[in-house]
């Protein structure tokens, strides 16, 4: 629990205006200008950081790289919450930097329609949100930074299909399918298989979760005599099914392939032979920062901040991975 004298170190520099706002129960019409803003520059800003979990390492990375980029400017204090994979405690979480009165709030949010209300709310608080990597529903906050996961899972599809010569039965090993980018790889890989002889012959959801993705591999070997490839939302997916397969004796004959690509990891796993591709996703932990000292300056960002992706596989991961394309998997289908 924070002490009332660490609530107000921080919510009286940072946030005068959207306390006063919230006292006066006068919030709901303003627009989302920063309040700062209104008052001219400030010595310190205080950023909330909601982020949905640090279970995983990429999460961890987005923290580190939040940090990293914060650090730079000495006029930014950014504190951050861990919501420990719990929409609730996410909600509550982001509803506690609104009521302390943060100059700006940056969200990864676990789901998308949960968390929808508070930050809509925050913004009627006069607070500018930031929303990093997965999406919420509707348009009410500042701006949205994060890679197109379509045209990931599209270009992990045609991978696939050139990598299988049009042929093949895969397992696809889903992330969280209430939070968007789980929904959007889903999509584009679907788009990139379709009319190929390419069969999706078992689904999971893992929830992200290496232990879930291990798990649901052990019922795809249990059930399926051949499969010749996995597709996994992310890395820590592909490398559970690696797993169960090895256990299995059957890693050998199946390509394993993921999603994040980050060094130790996704492109470690790579260089192991153990993942034969991983498509990178970006953390927007450093333009995440960029984007609040535009905000926060009072200057526009655009709505939507795309990042962009690169693929490593055997061929390319020695010389560090190429950026996304097309792998003409229309001329095999
Ligand atoms: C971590 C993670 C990443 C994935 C991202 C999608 O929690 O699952 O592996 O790329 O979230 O939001």
């Amino acid at each position: 629990m924070r002490t009332f004298k660490n609530f107000l170190s921080f919510a009286l520099p940072g946030g005068l205006f959207a306390l006063g706002m919230l006292l006066s129960g006068c919030g709901k019409s303003e627009p989302a200008t920063p309040a700062s803003a209104k008052k001219g520059a400030k010595a310190v800003y205080t950023i909330g950081m909601s982020q949905c979990n640090l279970g995983e390492p990429w999460r961890v990375q987005m923290n580190a790289d939040i940090k990293a980029a914060a650090a730079k400017h000495p006029n930014l204090h950014v504190i951050f919450k861990d919501a420990q994979n719990d929409t609730l405690q996410q909600r509550a979480d982001v509803e506690e930097f609104v009521s302390a009165g943060v100059d700006l709030l940056i969200i990864s949010p676990k789901e998308a329609a949960p968390l929808t209300e508070p930050v809509a709310r925050a913004m009627d608080a006069g607070i500018p949100v930031i929303v990093l990597d997965r999406r919420l529903l509707g348009d009410k906050f500042t701006c949205f930074i994060g890679a197109n996961n379509k045209e990931i899972g599209r270009a992990a599809g045609e991978w696939i299909v050139q990598k299988l010569g049009g042929q093949g039965n895969v397992v696809e090993l889903e992330g969280l399918m209430t939070s968007t980018p789980g929904q959007d790889r889903h999509a584009g890989f679907r788009e990139a298989i379709a009319g190929t002889g390419i069969k999706v012959i078992f689904v999971a959801d893992m929830q992200w979760l290496e232990p879930n993705a291990r798990q649901e591999m052990e019922s795809a070997l249990a059930r399926f005599p051949k499969i010749d490839c996995v597709f996994s939302h992310n890395d820590d997916g592909a490398h559970g099914a690696y797993l169960a397969a090895q256990a299995a004796g059957r890693a050998k004959q199946i390509l394993f392939v993921g999603i994040d690509a980050l060094p130790q990891e996704g492109i470690g796993w790579v260089k192991q032979g153990i993942l034969d591709a991983t498509f990178q996703y970006p953390t927007g932990g450093a333009e995440a920062i960029d984007a609040a000292l535009k905000i926060l300056a009072g200057k526009k960002v655009p709505k939507d901040i795309a990042l962009h992706s690169r693929f490593f596989d055997k061929a390319n991961v020695a010389t560090g991975g190429e950026p996304l394309k097309s792998f003409n998997a229309a001329a095999i289908k």
